[in-house]
């Protein structure tokens, strides 16, 4: 589009006013926009499908400045896709301690498996065959298509529902069936014929660092000028805050039980928040008072590992959140009396050697108790 034509272009205040020619001049802007702003990040160097992948599902739900680290350690202890289906889960929730949401580390290594076994260990190009996969939608599918393959396919995440919800000036909830349908037909038709790769990077680019969430800098965005919410002054309100959630108080105690220098350990079950990783015998306390809580202890800790304890001392109590959850978790020490471990292969409990600790996968929480007891 000759620039004296895009000049002309008001910014639309409806979907319905978004012409082509609007789209045209957003694909120019923002292409010009990220050459000159992209950042340098590791997984923008090589951009094969496995680690646009990896990096892909690291980024849901966590920050750009945490991954990185965590991007470069896993691809230097998996390089490809055949060495992360060779390995352990254990191995692979190992590296992702810390990164939360642990069901996605699983996924991860179960999805590995399936490229290898069931496609030669290359990813399937299509965005269909690739959702087959587990733990891969239609955003991470999209996502991989587009910038591993240069396919032009759509995608839509937390950076994109917002800068397109701006964009249309959208004020419905962006999880509604109406919402999504909205906003990746959006994302389909903006699409330019050829480098969808850099173009989808580019729009994820200037949501994390200019359409961001609060204060967004209009007056750095090259979209400003093509943007209904900035033009109804609505940037502010669009998307709408989510209504804050009201937390439940919880009350856990998570128990040390030495044996002649080792700890009893368990890994946790498939319905259980920490799926996979090991853990402390850990549950909620309902007694009050520390006698009525000892006995309470003594009990469940029988219960979940076939082991009698005699509690001790609180060693140090945490506090932490897990979704609407604001848990106070008191950290136990106890000696064993006696008892048989009630160990399956479905759910291994073990004595661990302190020293041992560190191959374990464990919880946020968990890895600060084993420091504490490892000193
Ligand atoms: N958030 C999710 N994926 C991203 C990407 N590829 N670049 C920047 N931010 C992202």
């Amino acid at each position: 589009m000759p620039a004296a034509t895009e000049r002309k272009l008001t910014a639309p205040t409806t979907k319905a006013h978004f012409t082509a020619a609007h789209k045209q001049s957003l694909r120019r802007r923002l292409l010009a926009w990220y050459a000159k702003h992209a950042r340098d990040l590791p997984w923008r160097r090589l951009c094969d499908p496995y680690r646009v992948w990896i990096s892909e599902i690291m980024l849901q739900q966590t920050q750009v400045a945490t991954v990185r680290d965590y991007f470069t350690r896993f691809i230097a202890a998996f390089p490809d896709v055949r060495s992360l289906a060779a390995v352990e889960e254990v191995d692979v929730l190992r590296l992702w301690e810390g990164l939360g949401y642990y069901r996605r580390a699983r996924q991860l290594h179960a999805a590995a498996k399936q490229v290898v076994e069931l496609h030669a260990g290359s990813f399937p190009r299509d965005v269909v065959e690739l959702q087959s996969l587990p733990g891969i939608g239609r955003y991470t599918a999209g996502a991989i298509a587009s910038i591993a393959f240069d396919q032009r396919a759509p995608i839509l995440e937390a950076n994109t529902i917002r800068l397109f919800s701006r964009l249309l000036a959208f004020t419905g909830e962006a999880t509604s069936a109406a919402g999504q349908s909205t906003l990746w037909k959006f994302a389909e038709e903006i699409l330019p014929q050829k480098g969808v790769a850099s173009f989808n990077q580019a729009l994820m680019e200037l949501g994390s660092l200019v359409c961001t969430p609060k204060e967004p800098q209009c007056d750095q965005c090259p979209l400003a000028s093509l943007c209904a919410a900035n033009k109804l002054g609505l940037q502010h309100e669009i998307p709408a805050a989510k209504p804050r959630p009201t937390f439940t108080h919880v009350r856990e105690a998570a128990i040390i039980v030495r044996k002649n220098g080792s700890v009893l350990m368990r890994r946790c079950g498939e319905n259980e928040r920490w799926a996979g990783l090991w853990d402390f015998p850990r549950f909620e306390l309902d007694s009050t008072g520390p006698l009525f809580a000892k006995q309470e202890i003594v009990a469940k800790v029988a219960a979940q590992t076939g082991i009698q304890c005699a509690p001790g001392a609180i060693l140090k109590t945490l506090k932490h959140g897990v979704t609407r959850y604001r848990i106070t978790l008191d950290c136990y020490d106890a000696t064993y009396i006696g008892g048989r471990l009630k160990s399956s292969p479905a759910a291994p409990i073990r004595w661990t050697a302190l020293s041992q600790l560190t191959a374990l996968p464990l919880s946020t929480t968990g890895r600060n108790i084993a420091t504490l007891v490892a000193r």
